[in-house]
């Protein structure tokens, strides 16, 4: 009988051990370790070999590496190729992450049909005539498009070698499996195998492999972490289900930054990539309203205006309630304590409710201001006069910190007919007006308590 080498994996992140325990060692999670084929000894060699390809290794001078070899290859999604910082990279692995029901099917569907080239898009979760179904829902022709209901990488990377395609889209990596690996599919060792697999796939044929992750219930990527050390861009499709908006982030981009945002607009006939954001955001604004404010948080090169939301109200059980959607609310405790401790406000008692409208999620501390705005304004029950939006971080002594790239958010209000932008002293405009915004520089948060309530 053949030998076959085994080791236990923590199911939660990853690490080997070679025996059981109740806890892990390196995560300290409690009953995680699951054993795990590692290899067999009869193990056939193909692609799944690590030993292959090693002829060609040859070491060389960098100033001779062929630097015109990493030609990008647009996928013609703007939104797609921006966040991956102008389209993909040969011989790269993509892996994109998302919740269940966010729209990476359709995303990549969607590329491999628009592409106009040969693309192979496998799918070990739908078969041929449901992707057929989307295909012609999202109402495109897509000649190139070969598609393959298959979860054995074997076979998969066979039908690859095949049809030689330009670019490789695997849905998803969970159900993937190499059947020589005796665990199930989805689990740690069959994931990093097959990854590793399509790695040398790409790294051999120099084609762009896509590859689908699914995400747990904590909204990490399922899977060991060492999967995301493997591939090269980490990207995350994010948003509410029951919004318009999908948000597609780099998490981590060998390419390119990380700091970029794409937005698409999920509709009957599929994913559409939202050119206006901002103008679109803040469309369902009502005037008028205590709580509201406008900030300007900058994804990328691109400042964005959204609303903030806030709506403060007694406790009516002992412990306040705080609840964010859109924002973390380990800041808006922060934000509270600072505007109970440095400016004198009794928010202890108060239920505080924020919402960032239009179902997005925002990082940028450049968005404080405008949620002490709100909370204040919602406090108060007096309204923001429309016209003024807010760019600035607020700090723990409640001094109000610059942000990078005011004058690009200063312009994007502008132009979106705001005429009163907020922003930190420190942040080097003056007062004044520019391109017809009225730029309020404030130092302090009392500053604008006084700007806003007199
Ligand atoms: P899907 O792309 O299958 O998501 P994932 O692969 O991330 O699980 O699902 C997309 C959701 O969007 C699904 O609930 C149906 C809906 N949808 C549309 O609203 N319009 C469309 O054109 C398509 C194809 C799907
Ligand atoms: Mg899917």
């Amino acid at each position: 009988m053949a030998k076959t080498k085994k080791a236990w994996f923590c199911q939660s992140c990853g690490t080997q051990h070679p025996q059981w325990m109740g806890q892990c060692k390196s995560c300290h999670a409690w009953n995680t370790l699951v054993e795990e084929v590692l290899e067999r000894e009869s193990a056939p060699t193909s692609w799944a070999d690590p030993q292959a390809g090693l002829e060609r290794a040859k070491a060389m001078p960098l100033s001779e590496v062929d630097r015109h070899a990493e030609q990008r290859h647009a996928t013609g999604d703007a939104e797609l190729d921006r966040v991956l910082g102008g389209g993909l990279v040969p011989g790269s692995i993509v892996l994109l992450g998302g919740e269940p029901g966010i729209g990476k099917s359709t995303l990549l569907l969607q590329i491999a049909l628009g592409l106009g080239e040969k693309v192979l898009y496998v799918s070990g979760e739908e078969s041929a005539q449901q992707i057929r179904m989307r295909a012609e829902r999202v109402g495109l022709q897509g000649k190139g498009c070969h598609v393959l209901a298959e979860t054995s990488t074997a076979k998969i990377l066979q039908s690859a070698e095949q049809l030689k395609p330009s670019v490789l889209i695997v849905d998803s990596i969970q159900t993937a499996h190499n059947p020589q690996l005796d665990s199930a599919a989805g689990s740690v060792s069959q994931i990093r195998e097959a990854t590793a697999e399509f790695l040398r796939y790409a790294k051999a044929r120099h084609v762009p492999v896509i590859l689908v992750g699914h995400i747990t219930k904590d909204g990490h990527l399922a899977g060991p972490k060492v999967l995301e050390h493997m591939v090269d861009v980490v990207l995350q499709f994010e948003g509410d289900r029951h919004h318009l908006f999908r948000m597609l982030r780099a998490l981590k981009n060998r390419f390119g930054s990380t700091q970029e945002l794409g937005i698409y607009q999920m509709h009957g006939h599929g994913l559409q990539g939202v050119a206006n954001p901002s103008g679109l955001l803040l469309g369902q604004r009502e005037e008028g309203l205590s709580g509201s404010a406008v900030g300007i948080p900058s994804e990328g090169m691109q400042p964005l205006l959204v609303e903030v939301q806030a709506l403060v109200s007694s406790a009516v059980y002992g412990t306040p309630q705080r609840a964010c959607t859109g924002f973390d609310t380990r800041r808006l405790n922060m934000l509270l304590a600072v505007l109970e401790k440095r400016c004198g406000f009794r928010l202890g008692a108060k239920d505080v409710f924020l919402n960032v409208t239009g179902g997005l999620r925002v990082e940028d501390p450049a968005l404080d201001l405008a949620v002490c705005a709100a909370i204040l304004s919602s406090n108060a029950d007096i309204p923001i006069p429309s016209g003024m939006a807010f760019a600035a971080e607020v700090g723990l002594g409640g001094e109000i910190r610059p942000v990078h790239r005011i004058e690009q958010r200063i312009n994007e209000a502008g132009k979106l007919g705001f005429d009163h932008v907020f922003c930190a002293r420190q942040n080097g405009v003056n007062a004044g007006t520019m391109q017809g915004v009225q730029v309020v520089p404030v130092r302090r948060m009392e500053d604008l308590v006084t700007a806003l309530f007199g």
